[in-house]
């Protein structure tokens, strides 16, 4: 299977110290799936990657030839992957704007029928819980369900090194374990999903509006 890591920051400022935390809660959750489920394709998706400044137009706005490249290349993923783990910190209580700007970018038809895990992270003692409140609502309005396990981890800047591995080597199987809940349930629903996107074509059953998002609306 293919899973998408979807590191959900771009900051580069120093203060807020240490620099961006989002890469090392990503590469724990890597390292985690790669040790706990061989045998994925796992990428972290790094929005410093995407030049997505300036104006918004969404990949799917653009006619077909004239899609940037950057933006074709990352459909593409998305639409071959068949899990999403998204890494969020906490911003003023919320989501990162860097990973809901990046995300608005694409469709649902190329997440849907797939899921996601809810993973946030802050430099205080919060672990971004709140910010995880409206990720759910998001990421199933994407139609990546999110699986019921979050992970949520306070003071990450204490848990993971900047190469994403656990800081306090005794700590790391009661990590290992906290990670693998959700992670595992996850891997458990992708698995399940791929297998019946393979038997039944998800869009046979809950066909794509194909002029108008008012065609999901209940009749007048
Ligand atoms: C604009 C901004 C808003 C923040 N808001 C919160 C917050 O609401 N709750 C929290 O626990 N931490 C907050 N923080 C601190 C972050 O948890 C901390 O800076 C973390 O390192 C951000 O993740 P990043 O380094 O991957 O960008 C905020 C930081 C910034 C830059």
């Amino acid at each position: 299977m293919n899973i998408l890591i979807f590191l959900g920051s771009c900051r580069t400022s120093s203060p807020p110290r240490p620099k961006r935390l989002g890469e090392r809660v990503s590469l724990a959750c890597s390292h985690l799936l790669n040790r706990a489920f061989p045998g994925n394709t796992v990428e972290i998706i790094d929005p410093l990657d995407y030049d997505t400044g300036g104006v918004f137009k969404p990949e799917f706005a653009y006619s077909r030839k004239q899609v940037p490249q950057q933006l074709a290349t990352l459909a593409e993923k998305i639409k071959h992957a068949d899990a999403y783990v998204m890494v969020s910190p906490e911003y003023n209580h919320s989501m990162s704007p860097a990973l809901a700007h990046l995300l608005n970018h694409f469709g649902s038809s190329l997440f849907s029928f797939k899921p996601s895990a809810i993973v946030t992270y802050s430099a205080g003692q919060w672990g971004g819980a709140r910010a995880a409140v409206s990720m759910r609502t998001f990421l199933s309005e994407l139609g990546c369900l999110p699986v019921s396990a979050m992970i949520h981890l306070p003071c990450a800047q204490d848990v993971f090194s900047e190469d994403g591995h656990t800081i306090n080597a005794e700590e790391q199987t009661h990590w290992d374990e906290y990670l693998h809940r959700t992670l595992a349930q996850m891997i458990w629903w992708a698995e399940a999903s791929q297998q019946q996107r393979n038997k039944v074509d998800p869009l046979m059953v809950s066909k794509a509006f194909t002029h108008s998002p008012s065609q999901r609306n209940a009749p007048k």
